[in-house]
């Protein structure tokens, strides 16, 4: 049977039914060059509830259509549908009004709109865009795109041995140049939690506005944008137990309201002639063209879905998932932690000594435990800590204990394969 929101919520004070859960996830149980499959790569992408599959599913067979134009009744189910979804990333972010919440192609494409429609026209020659050491590079090339355009400067805030970020240096940075900040909430190649809250009140102090990457946060802890304080926040439905291709950008009202479009279309314009265009309101304004109608949708549904479980719920699973890996995997003769910071979350990147992090990677996968190979799309962080990739096991809510101890079981066999103990 389905589980649905409101049977989940009602073990809410009970720990993770995480058997239960792992029902909802048919991909789960499959076994991969002939072995159970292990999924510890959900940073990179998550796996999907049927209740996702089934409410785009249910778009393509009952009501599929475009939104916001059409008057026939296909159309207006497709536009409440879209535009419920929306109300459910406000309830799950937190977010004081609708108009807040603009649909995106991800996470990326969410930090491009900031950069390019509310930093760039900000920007002057020696003005400063402050980001971290430890910021994938979604976070850093779009803020190189418009210093270079603009004559600014990127400036760059250290880590220190563990991954923790030099919070004391994010202050010092802080200048009158700096037009804006932007900080990862939980770091992707690490898993160092941010102290989000902190940042956002040193920009604040200093009068600058902060966008917060919220990728890897959104799926793991609860976010409140209006006890953040931030000023963007931005996450990817991939990572989130959504479609693919839907992301989300936060904007608080008054800075979406004086940002000008980034891309022009349809549905962003309130009247067009070929001499004036009159631009739509947020958060249509950044919506041209035919936005991912079945993504959002999606969308929705995995956040109804993950409030129904709760997300503390799921925090509290998924750091005790963290603990043991990273008691069994630190215990491991030659086996060195990426990213050791006081605050971490459900990531444990790794590197084994004389192994590169590929040749780890594919044995890993003729275990059937499915992990992530390479610099993780944050070569400075690799480049910080002195190696070209790690292999990195990210978890989810519907990982074991016993799934654990299959990725240190398969550390050890790597290790026997290459002779080192
Ligand atoms: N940003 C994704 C990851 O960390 C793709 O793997």
């Amino acid at each position: 049977m389905a589980m649905t929101a409101t049977t989940i919520a009602d073990q809410r004070d009970s720990a993770l039914d995480v058997t239960r859960l792992r029902e909802e996830f048919p991909v789960l149980h499959q076994t991969v060059h002939g072995k159970p499959l292990v999924y510890l790569d959900n940073a990179a992408s998550s796996q999907r509830p049927r209740v996702v599959a089934e409410a785009v599913a249910s778009y393509y067979a009952e009501y599929a259509s475009n939104v916001h134009r059409g008057v026939h009744a296909l159309a207006e189910r497709a536009t409440a549908a879209y535009e419920g979804a929306r109300a459910e990333v406000q309830r799950f972010l937190g977010a004081a009004d609708l108009r807040e919440v603009v649909f995106t192609r991800g996470t990326t494409e969410a930090i491009n709109l900031v950069a390019r429609s509310f930093a760039r026209p900000r920007l002057r020659p020696g003005d400063e865009v402050l980001i971290t050491a430890m910021e994938h590079h979604s976070n850093i090339v779009p803020w190189q795109l418009v210093c270079e355009e603009a004559g600014a400067k990127l400036v760059v805030v250290p880590i220190d041995d563990r991954g923790d970020l030099i919070v004391e240096e994010f202050e010092r940075l802080l200048s009158p140049r700096t037009k804006i900040a932007a900080a990862v909430w939980i770091s992707n190649a690490l898993g160092t939690v941010n102290p989000a809250v902190e940042l956002v009140r040193l920009a604040h102090q200093n009068g600058t506005p902060i966008l917060i990457d919220g990728a890897q946060a959104a799926p793991h802890r609860e976010i409140d944008v209006r006890a953040l304080g931030c000023d963007f926040f931005c996450f990817s439905g991939h990572k989130t137990y959504a479609p693919g291709g839907i992301g989300v950008l936060y904007g608080r009202l008054e800075h979406l309201e004086a940002m000008p479009p980034w891309q022009g279309g349809g549905d962003m314009i309130l009247s067009v002639s070929f001499e004036k265009t009159e631009f739509n309101h947020p958060p249509y304004r950044f919506e041209a063209g035919t936005p991912n109608v079945e993504g959002a949708i999606g969308l929705g549904a995995a956040l109804a879905w993950l409030r129904g479980i709760g997300m503390e719920r799921i925090e509290r699973h998924e750091h005790g998932l963290l603990e043991r890996a990273t008691a069994r995997v630190s215990e491991i003769p030659g086996v060195r932690l990426i990213g050791t910071a006081r605050a971490k979350a459900s990531v444990l990147s790794f590197v084994i000594e004389g192994v590169h992090a590929h040749d780890i990677g594919t044995v890993l996968d003729s275990e059937g435990i499915a992990v992530r190979a390479g610099h993780h799309c944050a070569q400075p962080v690799m480049e910080r800590f002195g190696v070209a990739a790690t292999a990195r096991a990210s978890f989810a809510l519907y990982n074991t204990f016993a799934e654990v101890d299959a990725l240190a079981e398969g550390i050890g066999r790597v290790q026997k394969l290459f002779s080192l103990s």
